[in-house]
């Protein structure tokens, strides 16, 4: 079938706290306009202990007190993304971690226009498939991705 042919992958995607406020909407239209299907979605306030575990790969970096107190700060949006190829399609559409950077190698990408430094840098992504497994059963809990809708639209 046709899923053969195009197996479609998920990625985890978060609009961090500092871009809620003005960007959400604007980074949502282009989620949708670069053919991603919204597959789960949520907002919400991570506490710190929620925080902590989902980046914990960072912890002991000089850098984690400010990204956890970053990422508790307000609201975030938590999507599912799925596409063909989606960890690396999402992650492209984001550009580098630091603006700075993104801005020469990638001036169109979200962080380009969006993001103000390296700590607000607007968007997440998960980095590979295992990855976006594990954060999207942590956000979500399990999610039965082989269930498909029947013909008339019934589950
Ligand atoms: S690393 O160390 O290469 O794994 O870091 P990276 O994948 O680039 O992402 C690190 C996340 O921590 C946030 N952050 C910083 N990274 C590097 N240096 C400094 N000073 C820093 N401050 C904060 C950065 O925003 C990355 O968050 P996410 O949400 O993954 O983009």
């Amino acid at each position: 079938e046709i899923d053969f042919f195009f197996p479609h992958q998920r990625t985890l995607a978060v609009i961090k706290p500092d871009a809620m406020e003005d960007h959400k909407e604007k980074i949502l239209e282009e989620i949708h306009s670069s053919g991603f299907s919204v597959s789960q979605l949520k907002e919400t306030v991570l506490s710190k202990e929620m925080a902590e575990e989902f980046y914990k790969e960072h912890r002991g970096k000089p850098f984690f007190e400010q990204l956890v107190e970053l990422m508790c700060r307000g609201p975030c949006m938590m999507l599912v993304l799925t596409k063909e190829n989606a960890v690396e399609e999402w992650r492209a559409m984001m550009g580098p971690t630091d603006p700075a950077q993104a801005k020469v190698s990638s001036p169109k990408s979200l962080r380009a226009r969006f993001a103000s430094d390296i700590l607000h840098n607007s968007v997440h992504g998960a980095s590979d498939e295992q990855h976006a497994d594990e954060k999207i059963h942590f956000i979500f809990g399990e999610i039965d991705t082989d269930e498909k809708p029947n013909h008339d639209g019934t589950v």
